[in-house]
């Protein structure tokens, strides 16, 4: 028996999100069934709504920064009860055996891995709809922890802000001593900020907007450039061990090669795509640097991650939205008018 639940839907590229009625599935013995209590907005739901991507099946319900209270279990979930507090990322399954899945890493899982939506689901075939709604059912071993004394509202950006950037932060071993670059002041962008401060890097920020200095130096910041002042990148020259990109869309990476000190990466975690500028490798060559790529977290990371905010005490800085603003919040996303994530109270859902 599946059973019926309230959420906002895309129907189209150009359309507005409007409420829509679907089916969750029963629940299988693994399941956990949750009450959404709130979901945060990723740039990537605003991709998938409006297709930027190419790959939206409509109609499709976005958010993959849930979290909310457990209500029930199915009789083989042994990590949760009813009343926790926990949370749903980006990925509700995986293969679970390849070597990606063993190694904890499900977001590489070879056969490819199924999000919260927009995929399928493995058993039934049917589509996976995400949080902009009033409940979800997803199997415990993609369901995570939120820390005791964490902010609901401020911990479910983690879900995916988070782990996006704690991943690469710990991969290529922010901490302290050193200096790490975060391009775009975003909901990506501000838990760099916060993670890394907390990891004990040295952070500057790299923004193309006039203005968010004194949020950057509050976030954790130390140094704060101006990406679209020349003489501003030509002072940071051989500066970063690592620098994290989340800039959405299409732009140029050749002024920030020659930031990377030796041996320094570039990780792209924004846009997925291709350039159209072309790279200049001399200064990947000429210093023996990388440009790479991060994709979310895998869920040991992300429990690791949730933990590590819980014991520091980091949350999001968010803008708490009725579900009915989404379209506008969608609108001043694009406008880089956020502080720093929006987040759905989904109480609001039961006013439609
Ligand atoms: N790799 C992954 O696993 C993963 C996970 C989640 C999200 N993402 C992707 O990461 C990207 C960022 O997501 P988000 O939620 O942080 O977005 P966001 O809140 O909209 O922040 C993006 C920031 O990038 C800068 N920016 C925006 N448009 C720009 C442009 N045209 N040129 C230069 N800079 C621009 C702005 O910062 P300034 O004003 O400071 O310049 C903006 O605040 C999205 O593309 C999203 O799909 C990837
Ligand atoms: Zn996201
Ligand atoms: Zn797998």
């Amino acid at each position: 028996m599946t059973f019926d639940v309230r959420g906002y839907a895309a129907h189209s590229p150009s359309d507005d999100l409007v409420p829509y009625r679907f089916a969750r599935r029963s629940p299988r013995p693994d399941d956990v069934t949750i009450e959404i209590l709130f979901c945060g907005v990723c740039h990537s739901d605003l991709h998938t709504a409006r297709n930027d991507w190419r790959n939206t099946v409509y109609p499709v319900v976005p958010g993959h920064e849930i979290v909310g209270r457990v209500t029930s279990v199915g009789p083989a979930v042994t990590r949760f009860r009813p009343g926790d507090r926990v949370g749903v990322g980006c990925l509700v399954d995986a293969c679970r055996h390849c070597e990606a899945c063993a190694a904890g890493l499900e977001q590489f899982c070879q056969e490819g891995p199924t999000f919260t939506y927009n995929s399928t689901d493995r058993l039934d075939r049917t589509p996976t709809q995400g949080g902009y709604s009033e409940r979800i059912v997803t199997s415990e071993r993609f369901v995570l922890r939120i820390p005791d004394g964490l902010d609901l509202a401020g911990a479910a950006p983690l879900l995916c802000a988070g782990i996006t950037t704690w991943s690469p932060l710990r991969h290529w071993q922010a901490g302290p001593g050193r200096r790490v670059g975060v391009v775009g002041l975003g909901g990506l962008g501000h838990m760099a900020l916060k993670l890394g401060k907390a990891l004990g890097a040295e952070l500057t920020l790299f923004t193309r907007s006039p203005g968010k200095e004194a949020d950057a130096r509050r976030l954790g910041a130390d140094h704060i450039v101006l990406s679209t002042d020349a003489a501003q990148m030509k002072a940071v020259r051989n500066r970063f061990d690592l620098i994290i990109d989340t800039v959405p869309y299409a732009h140029d990476l050749n002024p920030y090669l020659p930031t990377l000190r030796h041996d320094g990466t570039l990780v792209l975690v924004g846009f997925l795509g291709k350039l159209d500028a072309m790279l200049n490798t001399t200064s990947l060559v000429v210093g023996r640097k990388a440009v790479a790529g991060s994709f979310i977290g895998g869920l040991p990371e992300t429990q690791e991650m949730l933990d590590f905010c819980g014991a520091h005490g980091v949350t999001s800085d968010v803008e708490i939205i009725r579900m009915q603003d989404i379209n506008a919040a969608y609108a001043r996303m694009l406008r880089s008018d956020v502080k720093y994530r929006f987040v759905i109270d989904m109480a609001s859902l039961k006013a439609v």
